[in-house]
């Protein structure tokens, strides 16, 4: 598997997951817009740290053409946090390890070209796959927030993770 940062003709593929209702729900805000609004939207700079633009597009090894999508952003204006979100785009793919493999690699990929000491996820509490994804990989649970996330007409609650640089160095040191 590789991620490689999303060109223009992965557009139409992307843009199909993101206005699908089905690949982001039930856990997520469904924001439909249109294809020149989601093309303008990829267009925010690399370096905005808030940026939800996905950042980089997975693609396993032998064949070619996205089958999902990773970003991060930094949620907090002072803390020095940085947040990854995932999305495999085919569902037909998911629950075959893939979504683990590509948070791997962009976990690693944050701690190797930024000196954050923290790299976090949020899951819905409903959303199972994501948070043995993460709890997988040895993100710890560090807390719930009541009520932080409104989508599909209620508030939900949220699995807060976080793994830190030492944590990681440590699980990816051989034994
Ligand atoms: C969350 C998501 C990325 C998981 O991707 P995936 O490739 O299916 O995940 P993996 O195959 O690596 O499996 C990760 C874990 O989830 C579990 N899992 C996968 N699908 C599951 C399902 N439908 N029900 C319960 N557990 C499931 C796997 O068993 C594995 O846990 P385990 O090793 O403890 O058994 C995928 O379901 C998805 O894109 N969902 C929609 C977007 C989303 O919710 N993103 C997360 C919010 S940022």
């Amino acid at each position: 598997m590789r991620l490689r940062p999303p060109v223009p003709s992965d557009y139409p593929t992307l843009y199909s997951w993101f206005s699908n209702p089905e690949i982001v729900a039930p856990y997520d805000r469904f924001l439909s817009e249109s294809y020149d609004g989601f093309v303008r939207s990829m267009a925010v700079p690399d370096n905005d740290p808030t940026s939800l633009a996905p950042r980089f597009v997975v693609e396993r090894s032998g064949a070619p053409g996205p089958v999902g999508v990773v970003g991060h952003f930094s949620p907090h204006p002072v803390l020095e946090t940085v947040e990854v979100w995932y999305i495999i785009g085919d569902p037909a793919v998911r629950g075959q390890g893939l979504g683990r493999e590509a948070v791997q690699l962009l976990t690693d990929h944050l701690f190797r070209s930024t000196s954050v000491e923290r790299v976090g996820a949020t899951c819905d509490v409903e959303n199972t796959p994501s948070s043995r994804l993460v709890e997988g990989l040895g993100f710890r649970r560090e807390g719930t927030l009541q009520g932080a996330f409104y989508h599909h007409a209620r508030w939900h609650d949220v699995h807060l993770y976080g793994v830190t640089r030492e944590e990681w160095s440590r699980r990816a040191a051989p034994t």
